[in-house]
């Protein structure tokens, strides 16, 4: 198995305050070339979960597991994150070119020879045209932004793209062009996708199996279309109920 999740916990201590337990013993699993959706609404622990599985926060306790093999606290290669705020986390000052040197470069990923083209076939995946290359950030779009990130990933030769948020800043018809980008991504590198949204519909496009996350734990995880079609937890029915083409598609549901 790609990735393994095992009870995983996330805890927040603030001095002064009670103890916040924003991921409450989550478990899952992900094979390469499958994509798995985690929904859920604002504050449930889809971030925090995301954290803790790129090693960025420690967890309270439980485990990842690369290929079977723990995971401990590094911030491991193999799986890369793109986040909603795009532009906001590209470098401002470095153009599009110098974004992807970059990582080519602290991560020994090409040698000086061999960087150019390299770049061109980053731009290639995710369906950029060279000219950007001279460009800001500020100077692209956010949808533009969002194809620099995932390349910015993608230099790196990751077996995991785990997108939190990625497409909820942009507008609808960009949301779907990037939804598209990743699952070609997924189908042509054979990765598998872990794809982070409060967004039922974004999920359902291109996930196989959804885990529905509440209050810091999955209530409901299965194929997406048996989610969606029967779903078992309360709460995924709210959640469907606010997802209004779903709600049509499956009008006899009700909460
Ligand atoms: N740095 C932090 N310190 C304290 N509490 C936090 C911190 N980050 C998130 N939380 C709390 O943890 C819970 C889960 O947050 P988060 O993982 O960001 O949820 P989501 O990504 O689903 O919106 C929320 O109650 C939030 O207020
Ligand atoms: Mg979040």
């Amino acid at each position: 198995m790609l990735l393994t999740v095992n009870d995983l916990r996330v805890t927040y201590r603030v001095p002064g305050h009670k103890p916040v337990e924003a991921v409450k013993g989550v478990s899952f699993q992900l094979d390469a070339g499958q994509a798995l959706g985690i929904v859920g609404e604002s504050g449930c622990g889809k971030s925090s979960l995301a954290k803790a599985i790129i090693g960025l926060l420690a967890p309270a306790s439980g485990e990842v597991l690369l290929d079977g093999h723990p995971q401990t606290g590094r911030h491991p290669r193999d799986i890369q994150m793109v986040f909603q705020d795009a532009a906001g986390s590209l470098n401002p000052r470095m153009t599009v070119r110098q974004t992807l040197e970059e990582v080519l470069r602290v991560h020994r990923m090409t040698s000086p020879g061999e960087t150019e083209a390299r770049i061109g076939e980053l731009l290639d995946l995710v369906g950029l045209p060279g000219k950007v290359l001279g460009a800001y950030p500020r100077e692209i779009s956010g949808g533009q932004c969002q194809r620099v990130s995932f390349a910015r990933c993608l230099a790196l030769k990751p077996r995991i793209l785990l997108a939190d948020e990625p497409v909820s800043a942009l507008d609808v018809s960009v949301q779907a062009r990037i939804l598209n980008l990743m699952r070609t991504l997924q189908r042509e590198l054979n990765l598998g996708v872990l794809l982070i949204s409060h967004d039922l519909a974004v999920v359902r496009t291109i996930c196989d199996r959804v885990c529905v996350m509440h209050g810091g734990e999955f209530v409901e995880t299965g194929k997406t279309d048996n989610v969606l079609e029967t779903p078992e937890h309360p709460y995924t029915r709210t959640l469907l109920a606010a997802v209004p083409d779903v709600g049509r598609a499956f009008s006899g549901i009700r909460v």
